[in-house]
């Protein structure tokens, strides 16, 4: 396709695209190739849906009540379009590859359909829809990783890169092999040109993404997930490195070790669990027992003295019994974690455990189990900031905190949110800071002298 501009001073006759994103990080990554694809071909990214040619949404899969929160945004875009026929709106994404071309069916506001790894093709399908086709590209490819595109990021202190896509683990109860497809990774080259080129954009922390990224490996370079952040984190020592998301399986000594080496890999793990049984795991088809988990946080705590570990908890699986519940329990109060993110298990179509087992755990129950599990973490969480208080910490300023113009927000390596009075230091700084407060998710703190 022809591109529509080549005078960038003609912004006003340029199509105008807003992409509402949803969903994980990677989501939220692929967006910025999106717009680094759209805006190459002439087209002006807008924060402003309502003077918008084209809205697309950058959809989430994972959970039935993500797909709802599309389907009521739909409705939303539909009355948008009713003042505008000219308005073109498309969805991407995960739900996109789950429900492919159905989804014109059932939502008739919709001119487009592309799925994660098609969006190369954007502007050829968007050509198709201005000519009023309906426009679908859902193919899943064993390659893509869009190593060449350079994503357009917003100017920030905090960058996203993106270093594989897809999963082959399987989880019995997850959507995202189906619409991410097989595990695919970039190659080393391309992903320390890209660190390089976002450290010389003043950005201060990377934070490097795959749906199981400890799974990284590269087959020219021979080079798998520890080697790797090695190098990246050796490209400048003083840019923040962190990571996501980590499966437990593949979270290797070596790769312990390297975040202990590394002063600048920050003291962080992701480690979802999902469930304190060895029973429901196994069940899960998650390739881990509670025992095997629990040893991988005896490492990361014996050789990352202060590192904190975050989860993912998913309540009500297929046949999960109230003792399965009481270990989901008793691990969280044996890890200590500083945060959790906690789910009621969502039956999701075409997954082993619709086809397998049965979604056999009332509604009511899941939910109290999952009330319990977040009130026991947010216990733990609360204790564990506690602790903090009197102890002096290094944090990274992000900006202004929400709640006051008088003080800034940071993150401590270990991802803790810390607020404190304004001084001399600016966003982007790293400071000392001593904790005074802990209150809910944020700690307080004075700017050390
Ligand atoms: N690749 C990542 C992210 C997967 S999706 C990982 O392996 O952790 C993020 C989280 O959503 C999962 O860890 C799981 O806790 C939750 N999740 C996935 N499928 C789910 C389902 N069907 N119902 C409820 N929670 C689910
Ligand atoms: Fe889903 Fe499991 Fe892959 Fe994570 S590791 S994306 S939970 S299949
Ligand atoms: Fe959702 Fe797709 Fe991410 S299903 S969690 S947006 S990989």
């Amino acid at each position: 396709m022809q591109e529509r501009h080549d005078n960038s001073l003609e912004t006003n006759s340029q199509p105008k695209v807003y992409i509402e994103t949803y969903g994980c990080q990677m989501n939220f990554s692929d967006t910025e190739i999106i717009h680094s694809i759209l805006s190459d071909q002439g087209f002006c990214i807008s924060e402003d849906e309502h003077s918008a040619n084209l809205i697309f949404l950058n959809t989430c899969a994972v959970r039935d009540n993500a797909e709802q929160k599309i389907r009521h945004k739909l409705q939303q875009l539909r009355a948008i379009k009713k003042t505008n026929s000219s308005l073109i709106v498309g969805i991407l994404g995960c739900m996109a590859e789950r429900l492919k071309d159905k989804l014109f069916k059932e939502e008739d506001v919709l001119d487009l359909i592309a799925g994660p790894d098609s969006y190369r093709s954007l502007p050829h399908l968007i050509e198709l829809a201005e000519g009023g086709q309906k426009a679908a590209n859902v193919l899943l490819s064993l390659e893509e990783t869009y190593a060449d595109i350079n994503p357009v990021r917003k100017k920030g202190i905090s960058a996203f890169i993106s270093i594989m896509r897809g999963c082959n683990n399987m989880c019995a109860f997850c959507v995202v092999p189906f619409t991410r497809g097989r595990e695919r990774s970039r190659s080393k080259s391309s992903i320390l040109n890209d660190v390089e080129k976002i450290i010389n954009e003043g950005f201060k922390e990377i934070t490097v993404l795959g749906q199981n990224v400890n799974s990284y490996f590269d087959e020219l370079s021979k080079t798998g997930f520890p080697g790797l952040l090695e190098e990246i984190s050796n490209v400048d020592n003083s840019v923040r490195i962190r990571f996501t998301t980590s499966h437990p399986k593949d979270m290797s000594y070596e790769l312990i070790e390297t975040i202990a080496k590394q002063t600048n890999i920050c003291n962080s793990i992701h480690l979802p669990v999902q469930s304190g049984s060895s029973r429901m795991l196994q069940l899960m088809k998650r390739g881990h027992t509670r025992e095997a988990y629990l040893e991988k946080i005896k490492t990361i705590k014996d050789l990352i003295p202060g590192c904190k570990i975050s989860t993912d908890i998913i309540t009500g699986f297929c046949t999960e019994t109230e003792e399965d519940h009481q270990q989901t329990l008793s691990l969280l109060e044996e890890v200590r974690y500083d945060y959790a993110f906690t789910f009621a298990y969502s039956v999701r179509p075409n997954t082993s455990a619709e086809r397998d087992l049965k979604d056999d755990v009332l509604a009511d129950i899941k939910q109290r189990r999952l009330t319990e599990v977040i009130d026991v973490q947010r216990r733990i969480s609360a204790e564990e900031f506690q602790k903090a208080i009197g102890q002096t910490v290094e944090v990274l300023i992000e900006g202004e905190s929400k709640r006051s113009q008088n003080q800034w927000m940071g993150r401590t390596t270990t991802n803790r949110v810390v607020v404190f009075p304004k001084n001399s230091a600016t966003v982007g700084d790293k400071v000392n800071v001593k904790i005074q407060k802990a209150t809910g998710a944020t700690l307080i703190a004075v700017a050390e002298r």
